[in-house]
């Protein structure tokens, strides 16, 4: 997925908007294309993996803008002191304008209070959420520096559009300056109950954040009511649950649900590739010639995914079912993430123990029922494995949509396999026909898989099917234009 180029340095002119529709400018924490180092020591130009990359970077290319980022690639102020690099090098369509962050901000806006405070609290994981004031003062600050970005590079008519728990007060420090500037914002993880949300000490400053947007977008409907639940409740401002507008400020708030997607024509194309289709011909020999089911579960490797439920549920699937042992086998990649947050870094080493166990307690000389893989793959290779895989396991405590999920369905153009989703991720609003599974509930987990190892074929094409005809009219960029139209109708 990623794409390369080491002549980068060009300064793109703030170019007009095309087609009519208003110039954008993006706001994401992660940037969408970064200077790194090559293993020769050459620097290199990549395009960042990741559905709002997949989806906005078109965009831009085709109306022009801005994207504001942090700017984080170990090479990015080497190769544009100035933060502004033209986008694509060669022929700029947009620009990229990186927000520079010092080791302290970066620690405290990033490390701390997005994935030690915020994140954990909205995937409720709240013995792992502690809120410190210092963390927050980052925080804010941070968020300040992104809003001065943006103000520094949009017109009085150019769209913003932020993203994500990061960057909660960029709307509301946007408006405060330009009060009739247009503005949205994505909210891609889960919105916590109000009698949750409550429980961060600076819970009015982010939602008032928040409502600097004219369009607010969550995931899922449940994420809508909780978020209005949470203004309502904490605020005491007036709602409309039936239209979900807030009347805030003098202006009326939009709430909508805009399930995010992928790109579906991209990721059935890399799973049909002749490189991948190799892969997983390879990989189907491998299975079939050992007589095993092949399970795939991809996850980064994160507390909020479930890894080590699912292999607790793994572990019940071969007690309750004996004539399984031998027979399945679970290949795992768990993708580092966040490795410098001590929650994390704890967990990669509870996993490998968890896969140890469960591998010495069941496995024989000529078997192993989980290869665990701890790096990251390509899209190419992660095509070929969920192209060859009999069932896919989302596993997830709470996920805001879990992307994996719609990846493995758009990758099985051999319609052979089953998804396994969490009750508790966003994608099982959408994706009916996948097996619900509760990580929660070890042997109904158990019980599920053997199930979908059941299944029969004509079912399971039934299944993905129907799953593939929603992911091809439901794309990732038919998920922007819905949010950019709302804006701006
Ligand atoms: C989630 C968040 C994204 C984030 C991604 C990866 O999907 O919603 O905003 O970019 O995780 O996490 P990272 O901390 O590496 O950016």
């Amino acid at each position: 997925m990623a794409i390369s180029s080491i002549d980068a340095g060009v300064v793109a002119p703030a170019s007009p908007a095309r087609g009519g529709a208003p110039r954008l400018v993006v706001v994401t924490n992660r940037e969408p294309y970064l200077h790194r180092a090559t293993t020769r020591g050459h620097t290199v130009l990549r395009r960042t993996p990741g559905g709002v990359v997949t989806a906005l970077d078109p965009v831009l290319r085709l109306r022009g803008g801005v994207w504001v980022a942090w700017g984080s690639g170990e090479r990015d102020w080497d190769e544009a002191p100035d933060g502004v690099v033209g986008i694509p090098p060669r022929h700029p369509r947009y620009r990229l304008h990186r927000v520079r962050l010092t080791p302290d901000e970066a620690q405290g806006y990033y490390r701390e209070y997005s994935n030690a405070s915020l994140w954990p609290l909205c995937h409720l994981a709240l013995e792992r959420a502690r809120f410190y004031r210092h963390a927050w003062a980052r925080y804010e600050a941070v968020n300040r520096k992104f809003a001065e970005a943006v103000l520094a590079c949009a017109g009085p008519g150019d769209t913003v559009w932020s993203h994500d728990y990061h960057l909660a007060l960029v709307p509301g420090l946007v408006r405060a300056r330009r009060p009739s500037q247009r503005v949205t914002h994505f909210w891609h993880v889960p919105w916590p109950p109000a009698t949750l949300f409550k429980l961060c000490p600076d819970r009015e400053a982010i939602l008032t954040g928040l409502l600097g947007a004219d369009v607010l977008g969550f995931q899922t409907a449940d994420d809508c009511r909780r978020f209005l639940e949470s203004v309502e409740q904490l605020l005491g401002l007036p709602v409309d649950h039936e239209t979900r507008v807030v009347a805030y400020g003098g202006r009326r708030v939009v709430v909508r649900a805009f399930p995010v997607s992928i790109d579906t024509p991209m990721v059935t194309g890399t799973a049909r590739l002749p490189a991948a289709e190799r892969i997983t011909r390879a990989l189907r020999r491998r299975v079939e010639r050992a007589g095993l089911v092949l399970g795939v579960a991809v996850d980064r490797l994160d507390y909020s995914k479930g890894i080590l439920p699912r292999l607790e549920a793994l572990d019940m699937f071969f007690r309750r079912f004996p004539h399984r042992r031998g027979r399945v086998v679970l290949v795992q990649v768990v993708a580092p993430s966040r490795s410098d947050v001590p929650d994390y870094a704890r967990l990669g080493a509870e996993v490998h123990e968890a896969v140890r166990t469960i591998n010495a307690r069941w496995g024989t000389l000529e078997w192993e029922p989980v290869v665990s893989l701890a790096r990251p793959f390509g899209l190419p290779r992660l095509a070929a494995l969920y192209r060859a895989a009999d069932f896919l396991l989302v596993s997830s405590l709470m996920d805001g949509m879990n992307l994996v999920a719609k990846e493995f369905v758009a990758a099985q153009v051999d319609r052979r396999g089953v998804l396994l989703l969490s009750e508790a991720a966003g994608a099982i609003a959408e994706l009916e026909d996948a097996l619900p599974i509760n990580p929660l509930d070890p042997e109904g987990f158990a019980d599920t898989l053997e199930q979908a190892i059941r299944m029969p074929v004509a079912e399971r094409r039934a299944r993905l099917d129907r799953m593939q005809a929603h992911l091809a009219q439901y794309t990732v960029q038919e998920w922007a234009e819905q949010v950019l139209a709302a804006v701006e109708q």
